[in-house]
């Protein structure tokens, strides 16, 4: 497949959103405008939660009109250095243009038939020539359409109810089984939260304590293989053994660490091959594209060739969406061709270390920290007396935006080339002089607005 620029879009722009000091000017009218509407006729104003107006400081209210490489530019203009990019889904830059282009053709064939496309062995195959554990694969459109299928395909192999996930994990699926073990459980039945049970992540003697809690009743452990620095092989052994001693299927969700990590996914970089494995997010770099994979025997129990009784194993309509899939093709080729795993880990790491320099020369180490990979930073705001802080976090986005970063997080993905890392640890620096001065007085005098809130909350 070429992978020559077929689109050639104008640079926009870089306007910053205010002048330092005049964040509740009019720099944000259309998107204030935008969000009123967006309100009245959308639940929460957004289609997902972690995009929520709660999630961001009130005075610096953006919606994106537009995204090129690293940048997103808002519907008043201004422009941003943005970290996260989709939830993690982006790695490459918006607009990648090669992907686009791979996208567009696909398009111009056709989007969806009656009969499957050429494009789903294509991608199968191009998957599955990375993730070398997994024997086969079927893909879907979210993240949590690939763990929950991983969830029912579990039950139905070992004909067992319950589902054991990682505590320590805040994510892994927007279906009943999981978010009926969140604060935000409404509307989901005594009887389904009672199948899910919960380990700590790191201990194995505590799964093994779950298993013999619940003897024969557990039908998978569900987890990711890691969030931090740790080297988890010893740990993710252990577990493997627990589940092969219990009769359990063991589960890697790599929505975050599958194409980040390592190209060939966490489970080749600790050398533990789960039973299922599931991934998403930067695997079609922004496209819906997720998948679940793993063990012959168990997925092709959703297959024609099975003597057992058939699990109805992910079948959407738009499973197989053809643009999705050439855009999964042409992100995994990128990846396989240009190290950008590698550009991830470097770029982080610059990031990293230009604003540890800032927090120690101002000497902040007890208040702000920059946690986890270098391919998947985040960070902690502390109050005076070290504890963790929502009225911080807000000062530090709110004080960012102010200098034209958006960041929830310190996540890179390859399109933050070393001037994007280099205004950003300038930002940050300032950002974090005010954070200082906030810390002899009352945080709430430094804010222009009410505090960022936690997604999962059982009142607003
Ligand atoms: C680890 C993990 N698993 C699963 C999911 C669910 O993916 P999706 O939002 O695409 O359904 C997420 C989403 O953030 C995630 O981070």
């Amino acid at each position: 497949m070429p992978s020559d620029a077929a689109i050639t879009l104008p640079t926009p722009v870089i306007k910053l959103p205010t002048e330092l000091g005049a964040l509740d000017s009019d720099a944000f009218s259309g998107s204030v405008a935008h969000q009123k509407k967006a309100h009245r006729v959308i639940p929460g104003g957004a289609h997902t939660y972690a995009k929520g107006d709660d999630q961001m400081p009130e005075a610096a209210p953006l919606v994106v009109e537009r995204g090129l490489g690293c940048r997103v530019w808002d519907v008043d203009g201004n422009s941003f250095v943005e970290y996260g990019m989709g939830l993690r889904a982006v790695t490459l830059g918006h607009a990648e243009p090669r992907v686009t282009a791979a996208a567009m053709r696909a398009l111009e064939g056709g989007t969806n038939f009656t009969r499957p496309a050429a494009v789903e062995l294509r991608a199968a195959e191009a998957f599955l020539g990375l993730i070398d554990g997994a024997e086969m694969v079927k893909f879907c459109k979210d993240g949590s359409n690939a763990t929950t299928a991983a969830a029912k395909l579990a039950r139905a192999a070992t004909g067992r109810d319950k589902i054991a996930l990682c505590a320590s994990h805040p994510f892994l699926s927007q279906d009943d089984w999981f978010i009926g073990a969140t604060p935000m459980d409404a509307g989901i039945p005594q009887a389904v939260k009672d199948l899910t049970v919960r380990f700590p992540y790191g201990d194995a003697s505590a799964l093994e304590a779950l298993f013999a809690l619940h003897p024969d009743e557990i039908a998978c452990v569900i987890m990711e293989p890691a969030r931090g620095v740790e080297d988890a092989t010893h740990y993710l052994l252990e577990v493997q053994r627990i589940c092969r001693e219990h009769g359990a299927v063991l589960v890697f969700d790599e929505m975050l660490t599958g194409f980040r990590w390592h190209l060939k996914g966490a489970q080749h970089l600790y050398g533990v091959t789960p039973d299922l494995s599931t991934f998403g997010k930067a695997m079609a770099n922004g496209f819906s594209v997720s998948a679940l994979a793993g063990r012959r025997d168990l997925m092709e129990r959703g297959g024609l060739h099975t003597e057992y009784e058939r699990v109805f194993l992910l079948s959407g309509t738009h499973g197989a969406e053809t643009h999705g899939l050439a855009a999964a093709i042409e992100t995994m080729r990128i990846y396989a061709e240009e190290d950008v795993v590698g550009t991830l880990y470097r770029q982080g790491a610059r990031l990293r270390d230009g604003v540890n320099q800032h927090i120690n020369r101002l000497g902040l180490s007890k208040q702000f920290a920059v946690l986890g990979r270098d391919c998947n930073l985040v960070f902690a705001t502390r109050d005076a007396d070290g504890l963790p802080s929502q009225p911080f976090r807000t000062l530090f986005l709110q004080e960012l935006i102010r200098r034209g970063i958006l960041a929830p997080s310190f996540v890179v993905s390859a399109a933050h080339d070393n001037d994007a890392i280099d205004q950003t640890i300038e930002s940050v620096g300032e950002a974090l002089e005010v954070y200082r001065d906030a810390l002899d007085g009352d945080v709430n005098q430094f804010l222009s607005g009410r505090p960022v809130k936690p997604v999962f909350r059982r009142y607003v």
